[in-house]
């Protein structure tokens, strides 16, 4: 009986540190160039902000249906497909999204020229 119990345990620890295990694998990053003399850049689903020593990574997926944003009209992304607009900093300035871009984390690397995103 009592060995039935240590081999559950193992099992159970086994299948735990297993999960973990896959948990950090599915912490995924996406690393884009970064120039720090841009103050937007637009890289496949991310939009990247710099407002003087200030940078901000956005989702550039709007948050009314999903549509990319890949542009801007003046100093506001806009979206192409309900015409939402969002400001600089990811605040909505016209609906129909009433929801502001998402904040994604993200750090710039050592040297300076990447910027990499978590998800
Ligand atoms: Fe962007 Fe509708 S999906 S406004």
């Amino acid at each position: 009986m009592a060995t039935a119990g240590i081999v559950a345990f193992f099992v159970f620890l086994w299948n735990k540190l297993t999960l973990q295990h896959l948990e950090i694998i599915a912490q995924k990053q996406k690393i884009y160039p970064f120039n720090k003399n841009r103050s937007v850049s637009f890289n496949e689903d991310v939009i990247v902000v710099n407002q003087g020593d200030k940078t901000t990574a956005y989702s550039a997926h709007c948050t009314h249906l999903g549509c990319r944003i890949d542009k801007m009209e003046g100093d506001r992304f806009v979206c192409p497909c309900h015409g939402s607009q969002y400001d600089l900093n990811g605040k909505v300035q016209k609906g129909p999204a009433f929801r502001n871009l998402e904040v994604l984390p993200s750090s710039i690397s050592e040297d300076g020229n990447t910027i990499i995103i978590k998800s």
